[in-house]
């Protein structure tokens, strides 16, 4: 089973890219898990405008790459992200306004006019970093990168397994917060592994389209 790990900061070896390897590291433990870890600031993708909504462009070969793998082989995606002014930095915004033309299908709409989720058989996770203590930020989830990227990923038709905050300016060193990373990177790899939120005629049956690719 592959996963995404997507490291959105520009800032490596900082807080959420630590969160991230220590994540990662309890994703290993599990056995038949097969994590790549991308920075996302190495692939070059150009803001959306309506002539690239179909797709990556020719001079976008790595963005491209990352699609397709998203889309036919990946069977969970990690975001690990910092909070920037109540969102997310630019180039994961971008990233995620980008990836609309794989995740929603405009031929097929709801009661809304909306179009429905394409991402069904993908498994989230976001990993958060923060300059708001956790206390606070409990209060305000409605404000944070976590709250948003569920919303999204959920508009998506994915799944989300969970999210993580901290809001330790010096996460990167503090051992209790990257050792529960490493814990819930476990529980997450299990949880893809065991198609733990499928019914049982479902675990026999049902396979999603990236999995039919494998
Ligand atoms: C441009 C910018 C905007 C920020 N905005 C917020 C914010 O709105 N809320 C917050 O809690 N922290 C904010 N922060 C603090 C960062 O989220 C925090 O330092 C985080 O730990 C950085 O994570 P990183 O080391 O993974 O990049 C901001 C930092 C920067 C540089």
């Amino acid at each position: 089973m592959k996963i995404i790990a997507l490291s959105c900061s520009p800032s490596r070896k900082r807080n959420s890219d630590t969160m991230l390897d220590y994540f990662i590291a309890g994703m290993k433990e599990v056995p038949n898990i097969e994590v790549e870890k991308v920075y996302l600031e190495d692939i070059p993708i150009n803001t959306y405008n309506f002539k690239n909504s179909t797709g990556p462009q020719k001079d976008e070969e790595l963005f491209k790459k990352l699609t397709d793998k998203i889309k036919n082989e990946t069977a969970g995606l990690v975001i690990a992200t910092p909070t920037y002014n109540f969102s997310v930095p630019a180039h994961l915004k971008n990233f995620i306004d980008r990836i609309r033309f794989f995740a929603l299908n405009f031929n097929d709409k709801n009661k809304l006019g909306q179009p429905n989720g394409m991402l069904g058989g993908l498994k989230t996770y976001f990993l958060v970093s923060g300059g708001t203590p956790n206390w606070a930020e409990t209060i305000l989830f409605f404000s944070f990168p976590s709250f948003w990227l569920r919303g999204v990923f959920l508009y998506f038709n994915a799944k989300v397994i969970g999210a993580y905050y901290s809001g330790d300016i010096e996460t990167y060193n503090n051992k209790k917060i990257l050792h529960k990373c490493y814990k819930k990177g476990i529980k997450y790899a299990k949880n893809i592994i065991k198609r733990k939120d499928q019914g049982l005629l479902e675990n026999i049956f049902w396979r999603s389209p990236q999995e039919k690719q494998m």
